[in-house]
């Protein structure tokens, strides 16, 4: 099993949707039994919550939903996942902060793998509107695709 953890500050917003929407792209693929995901935050803001309602609201609209309770990035997560993928820089900056990352874990930058990366940042919506969740969506699904065939290829699944 190929296991990847997205992580941004808060785990209720970006990192959530990321889980979230890469479940659906795994599942609807084939590949549920080959890769896990979850999700978590360098902050310790939100252990124990939900994710914000319009990231729930912006997932239900596309037909699925969140099932996911805040929790804080752990130096044991490096030994338990093949994939770290930070949301944005600062995200990145922190995880590499935490200590040595061991040979089988790699950290890597959710929008490496998007098609029309413009920012190396997927951007935090917390403060914006909906239509903010709705960017960061499309931005999700189309990094989650070519991360799924990158994976792929990788791991010769
Ligand atoms: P996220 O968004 O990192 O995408 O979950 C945020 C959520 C909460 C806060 C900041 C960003 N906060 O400051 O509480």
């Amino acid at each position: 099993m190929v296991k990847v953890l997205f992580v941004c500050l808060g785990n209720i917003c970006r990192s959530p949707m990321a889980e979230g929407i890469f479940q659906e792209i795994v599942s609807q693929k084939g590949y549920s039994g080959h890769i896990s995901c979850d999700s978590a935050a360098t902050s310790n803001y939100h252990i124990g919550s939900d994710p914000d309602e319009r990231a729930e609201k912006t997932c239900s609209l596309h037909g699925f939903s969140l099932n996911h309770k805040g929790k804080q990035l752990k130096r044991a997560h490096f030994d338990e996942f093949d994939y770290i993928i930070a949301m944005d820089s600062s995200n990145f900056n922190n995880i590499k902060a935490l200590g040595p990352i061991p040979e089988g874990c790699r950290v890597l930058m959710m929008r490496d793998f998007d098609p029309e990366k413009n920012s190396i940042d997927v951007p935090d919506p917390y403060y914006g509107g909906m239509s903010g969740f709705e960017e960061v969506y499309k931005m999700l699904w189309r990094s989650g695709e070519r991360f799924l065939s990158f994976l792929i290829k990788e791991h010769q699944l």
